[in-house]
């Protein structure tokens, strides 16, 4: 068992913890060293902040295989990213193919448009594990398909879309993907793979703060901006300029943050994505195959040795979610998510709605140890049921 001294952090899919100590540092010397408001005046300090955004956005668009940096854009996290495509790139009529896996950032914003756009969504069918055939997007193509926007690693059951095959069977949609859960850990190469639109989160894989996050878009795109005002470019019209990334980037941008996020991705390409993947895949591992080792646990999602992101959902006979997952913090220190996740179309798509799972989401600091204290834990919970 833990001690109580020792906390135990299994919530990576919300945010990942702890961040690199190289991401602290780095934040910590740009608030000291240099005011952070960029392009809005030539003395040092600004052009200094300047480059801060500029490096960020060359280490983002090299990291996700972008071959112009201007085609990245950076905003306070995900779900901006999502809006900004979602709302700039559909018009009444359109149709858009999706999943029974999206976040609540995905669903919330076409159901919405749904009703005031009259646009038609085509949800596509999952698997019991939560995985989705990219042989059923031809089928419902048709000439008013627009986007089609796929969760590429659930944050309820961790499976993996095919993005290769999906982008291979687009026609003449937009693909636009949700990497939130996979940035920083996942292969994502916007070329190779024939993304239109990359929406990421900073601050889980890709270890930067909370506040960042962004989206590439493909050259040849464009969806009006969700907000307008001042860039620090083209000041002499009162029209929102239109060169990327401008357009996008209204209003003083979280510098620090970016600095931030610029260290994580730093930190992830002296450690190796690669590396980090497998450090991850062998926890849950570890973690599955002593969750199958406990009466009256079921997990859901793809199984051991599957290809699978780290969020393992599971519940507990005669015990609700919510329960162990304040018994696991307060008895045990040990931290993890209970509920609907932001994601209750994937809970109805797995059949654990309306209460939801348990989510463990190993991340890179956890060990070994670590998993064994929480199958420890989760076992004698069991035991007193
Ligand atoms: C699949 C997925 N999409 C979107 C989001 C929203 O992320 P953010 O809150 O950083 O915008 C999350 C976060 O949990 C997620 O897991």
């Amino acid at each position: 068992m833990p001690q109580s001294s020792a906390l135990i952090y299994l919530d990576n899919a919300a945010t990942s913890f702890p961040k690199p100590p190289e991401v602290a540092e780095a934040m910590h010397r740009l608030i000291r060293e240099i005011s952070l408001s960029p392009g809005r005046s030539a003395h040092r300090f600004s052009l200094a902040a300047s480059r801060v955004i500029f490096e960020a956005r060359e280490l983002v668009a090299d990291f996700f295989g972008c071959p112009d940096s201007s085609r990245v854009v950076f905003t306070s996290n995900v779900t901006e990213a999502l809006n900004v495509g979602i709302f700039g790139l559909l018009a009444p009529g359109d149709q858009v193919i999706t999943t029974g896996m999206e976040h609540n950032s995905v669903m919330r914003p076409l159901r919405h448009l749904e009703k005031t756009r009259g646009i038609h969504l085509e949800i596509l069918p999952t698997s019991p594990s939560g995985a989705i055939d990219p042989d059923d997007i031809p089928k419902r193509l048709n000439k008013k398909t627009r986007l089609i926007i796929i969760n590429h690693v659930s944050n309820v059951t961790g499976s993996v879309a095919d993005l290769g095959a999906i982008g291979k069977r687009k026609g003449g949609a937009l693909l636009m993907v949700d990497a939130a859960q996979s940035a920083g850990v996942f292969p994502l190469d916007m070329e190779g793979m024939a993304i239109d639109f990359l929406a990421f989160t900073g601050h889980k894989g890709l270890f930067g703060p909370t506040g960042t996050g962004g989206f590439l878009l493909r050259e040849g795109i464009m969806a009006p901006p969700l907000k307008m005002g001042g860039t620090g470019s083209n000041s002499e019209q009162e029209a929102q300029p239109q060169l990327m990334p401008d357009c996008y980037e209204s209003g003083t941008p979280n510098t620090l943050g970016i600095g931030g996020l610029a260290a994580g991705l730093e930190f992830i390409r002296a450690t190796g994505r690669e590396t980090i993947r497998r450090h991850e895949e062998h926890l849950t591992c570890m973690l599955l195959d002593g969750l199958s080792r406990i009466e009256g646990i079921t997990v859901y999602g793809p199984p051991a040795g599957a290809e699978r992101g780290s969020a393992v959902s599971l519940t507990m006979a005669g015990r609700s979610v919510d329960d162990l997952a304040h018994l696991l913090d307060r008895r045990y220190g040990i931290m993890a998510r209970a509920g609907l996740h932001c994601a209750p179309a994937a809970h109805r798509s797995i059949a654990t709605f309306p209460h939801g799972t348990l989510r463990l989401s190993p991340g890179f600091f956890n060990s070994e140890a670590e998993i064994q204290d929480v199958l420890a834990a989760l076992e004698q919970i069991r035991c007193e049921s």
